[in-house]
């Protein structure tokens, strides 16, 4: 505490993110990152970019990703914003669409970043148990004074709703926005983006951090109608013109033009998943049905701190949440297969099969 700091700062309570070990020769499962490098073409296109034109500053539209994105989700350019991540598109649409004094709805169970702005931006919101099962009880996010959010499908415990539930959700909240955080649709959820011609309410959020490999670089976007769009254009402007660099624009043109790649990283991610899913379940493991890049699991009798300490001492890093009604679950992310071989291996020990 220092007693330069605003009020905001003083009470200000911030993320933790996951732990980011830089040793190379761990097995690192605990942030949801992709196993496999970004697409080569992503890799070549931010290779011709590291030249002397990095004294430029970028667009401050990012037109031409945009319109790639555009194509590629089917909606037109004045739909599309992008973002420092998905975590900054987040943070501008907490501020751009949510108002103190009106609850904003969101689960118990969640990413834990929402009532990290929530809080920052002093907003009132009611945390949603989710029904004993980790499902999202849609009816409970009907009628929300200020607004609803929730990922689709929900992290940490990799369920999905369904398009029909998402649709309900919007169709009982018509007054105010629904924002769906799509960060991990691509691993087997429906996308809501389908129903963004039919509802001026929906906000549609999606990253190119996982399901395209480019966590290290930042980029997240929103689809929605285009005032929507505009509001978050209003916010972005009146913070940082330039969010995304030079680099960051050119490799999410690459990464969203590349549907070959993008189609085949994923479908293996999904195969490792539903194996590991099998695996541990013929272990003893509650396997949480996943249609994410993630396990959300708990073994019927070894507790999962332990496990999640034991594996760290062999140099496997996965995700444990010290919270109540989570703290008898890990989360692991989905490797390679020969990652996932290794973990397997160290679980076999540690629970003594
Ligand atoms: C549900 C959810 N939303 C958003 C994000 C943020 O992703 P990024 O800022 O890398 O786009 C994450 C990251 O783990 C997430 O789990």
């Amino acid at each position: 505490m220092s007693k330069f700091w605003s009020e905001v700062t003083k009470h200000t309570e911030p993320y933790v993110p996951g732990e980011q070990p830089q040793s190379t020769s761990i097995i690192k499962l605990n942030t949801n990152e992709n196993p496999y490098p970004p697409s080569p073409k992503v890799l070549k296109a931010i290779k011709q970019l590291v030249n002397g034109d990095l004294r430029l500053y970028p667009s401050p539209t990012a037109a031409d990703l945009k319109l790639t994105a555009a194509k590629y989700f089917g909606v037109n350019e004045k739909q599309v914003f992008v973002g420092n991540g998905s975590d900054e598109v987040l943070a501008f649409s907490f501020l751009g669409f949510f108002n103190p004094g009106e609850e904003i709805f969101f689960p118990d169970i969640t990413y834990s970043f929402y009532p990290v702005y929530a809080n920052l931006y002093g907003l009132n919101y009611r945390e949603v148990p989710l029904a004993e099962d980790f499902t999202i009880p849609v009816e409970q996010f009907f009628n929300s004074p200020g607004g609803v959010i929730f990922p689709n499908p929900n992290a940490p415990t990799g369920l999905a709703l369904s398009l029909d539930q998402v649709e309900q959700i919007l169709q009982h909240n018509r007054e105010k926005v629904v924002i769906v955080d799509e960060a991990y649709i691509d691993f087997g959820g429906e996308s809501a983006t389908a129903l963004i011609p039919k509802y001026e309410n929906l906000l549609v959020i999606q990253t190119l951090s996982k399901s395209r490999s480019l966590a290290g670089m930042r980029i997240g976007l929103a689809l929605g109608n285009e005032q929507l769009i505009e509001g978050l254009e209003r916010i972005k402007n009146s913070f940082n013109s330039y969010t995304l660099d030079r680099l960051a624009l050119v490799a999410g043109k690459a990464a969203i033009e590349d549907v070959n790649y993008f189609n085949e990283t994923r479908e293996k991610i999904i195969n490792t998943r539903e194996r590991v899913a099998k695996e541990l379940k013929d272990l003893s493991f509650h396997v949480l049905e996943s249609k994410t890049n993630f396990l959300f699991i708990r073994h019927g009798t070894v507790p999962s701190q332990l496990i999640y300490e034991k594996l760290k001492e062999q140099g496997i890093y996965i995700r444990y949440f010290n919270k109540n009604r989570i703290d008898q679950f890990v989360r692991v992310t989905i490797g390679t297969d020969e990652e996932m071989d290794t973990f397997i291996k160290a679980i076999k020990q540690i629970i003594g099969k």
